[in-house]
């Protein structure tokens, strides 16, 4: 693609205790920076991405057809996914229609695996999360429909909003349900260190380290390797000799002291994500249907899309066996990381986007005006060129974006990310948890998982939906 010259429309082992531990972060914001600070801004025009982002759209035979699933990715870890993405980057100030300067925006999400989406700024700056009856436990919600009270739901106030540290864990029913989990997961840890008598004065940095340092452990062991794929997964997370344990190597995200949010990253690798959504899901076997994520009508049936930000309805708990292996289950897969995204998203609701634009759209908005460069200069830069034709690319440069996906597409049939893509987001979520002070990885790098799980010693996500009751 040639950029059309136009005015830019500006647009376990001993047991760790103590405050010391715990992953506290002083403030709940960062930065975002770039990966590839000298490369030159690609800016196409409004016409052009409007054109790329329309072929993007998946038709009702595309969505229906089985061959678009990913056989190796289970639908659980698209929301693991949205669900990490929603704990280390929040970009709520850049502009679609004006160019933004990365330094100047600032991420309202720590860029570490802290779960400050979950605790917010802990029970002193958000006491609305956690439990008046026992404030070392996170609040949970109920079925309002329901007379018995059953924690199914998210905390909520009387207007349905969902009390939580990050309302995006509220836009839809299975990263809602995913946030749940994660409350649940961390009350379970407390009630797990009360049965062995932890004192009481140093539990609650006690659970959120467990809590944690158990999510990092499933972000390593269970949930990079399947995005990236094993021989990028091979190179960036090496053994390391001095401590026997594990290390990120990293090539091309470095920081001075503390690690930033590479707009490379936040703007267009990690948003691959949004191909994998499937047009529908299975909840349980409660709900006979299969539901669409959203609904093109404006005011749609509240039975008829996965949409959130109103209470659980009373038969919408999920089934977690559906969306992970869990004891020998089959679930639904997610859907191949390639060019098309799947028609509820085509047009996002109103609560989501006012104007109602296609999320592909929004994201190749928001690359350019996060002013990256072209997907061609980002892959010459880490030496991973391939020719455009190798690719179906037209002539010219690509949006980083969409240069992203058709790797994965064409060079590993959407199992995975292609590599470059792929090398970006291991080493950033990787490199993430080596630049922080407070992770396993960097703390205590040969630390294994304490909680019980299927196989000792790891620990995966159907492990943490078993422990926290949820599956
Ligand atoms: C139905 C599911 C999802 C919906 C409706 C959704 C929607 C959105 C929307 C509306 C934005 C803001 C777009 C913009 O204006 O720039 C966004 C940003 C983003 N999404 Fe998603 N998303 C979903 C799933 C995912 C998944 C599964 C991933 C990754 C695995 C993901 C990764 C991201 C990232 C990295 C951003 C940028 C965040 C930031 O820096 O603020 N999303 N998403």
């Amino acid at each position: 693609m040639k950029a059309e010259a136009q005015p830019f429309d500006h647009h376990g082992g001993p047991r760790l205790r103590g405050l010391a531990q715990v992953p506290r972060s002083r403030s709940n914001e960062g930065k975002f920076g770039r990966l590839f600070r000298t490369l030159k801004p690609f800016i196409p025009s409004d016409t052009q991405l409007k054109a790329l982002a329309a072929s993007m759209a998946s038709t009702p035979a595309m969505d229906a057809d089985p061959a678009r699933d990913n056989p190796d990715i289970p639908a659980g870890y698209t929301y693991l996914g949205q669900f990490v993405d929603h704990d280390i980057t929040f970009d709520a100030a850049s502009a679609l229609d004006r160019l933004n300067d990365p330094n100047a925006l600032t991420t309202f999400r720590t860029p570490r695996f802290d779960l400050d989406s979950l605790y917010g700024g802990g029970r002193t700056q958000t006491p609305f999360l956690y439990d008046e009856d026992d404030p070392v436990k996170l609040l949970v919600g109920a079925n309002t429909d329901t007379a018995k009270f059953e924690p199914v739901d998210l905390p909520r106030n009387q207007q349905g909003r969902a009390l939580i540290g990050d309302p995006r864990n509220d836009v839809h029913v299975i990263v809602s349900q995913m946030h749940l989990a994660f409350i649940r997961f961390h009350n379970a840890v407390v009630d797990h260190l009360r049965m062995q008598f932890f004192p009481d004065d140093e539990i609650v940095d006690e659970a959120r380290r467990l809590t944690c340092w158990h999510y990092q452990w499933i972000v390593v062991h269970d949930f990079v390797g399947r995005l990236v794929g094993p021989e990028i997964m091979g190179e960036v997370l090496v053994p390391d000799k001095r401590t026997k344990g594990m290390k990120a190597d990293l090539r091309f995200y470095s920081w001075n002291n503390t690690p930033f949010m590479p707009v490379e990253f936040s703007g267009a690798a990690y948003r691959f994500g949004h191909s994998m959504v499937r047009p529908n899901y299975k909840l349980n076997d409660q709900v006979a249907e299969l539901i669409p994520v959203f609904s093109p009508a404006l005011t749609p049936n509240p039975l008829q899309h996965l949409g959130l930000f109103r209470p659980l309805p009373k038969t919408w708990t999920l089934d977690w066996k559906k969306f992970f292996p869990i004891d020998g289950s089959t679930p639904q897969l997610s859907r191949r990381i390639d060019t098309s995204i799947s028609s509820p998203l085509h047009q996002l609701p109103a609560s989501v986007d006012g104007p109602r634009r296609s999320l592909a759209l929004l994201n190749l908005m928001r690359g350019r005006a996060l002013e990256l460069p072209s997907g061609q200069a980002v892959a010459a830069a880490m030496g991973t060129t391939r020719p455009n034709a190798d690719l179906h690319l037209d002539p010219g440069d690509t949006p980083i974006y969409f240069y992203f996906l058709r790797e994965a597409e064409v060079l590993a049939e959407g199992r995975h990310l292609g590599p470059t893509a792929g090398r970006i987001v291991a080493e950033v979520l990787l490199g993430m948890l080596k630049g922080d002070p407070s992770s396993y990885l960097r703390k205590e790098p040969r630390w294994v998982p304490e909680l019980p799980s299927a196989n000792a010693g790891t620990f995966t996500m159907a492990d943490l939906l078993k422990f926290a009751g949820v599956a």
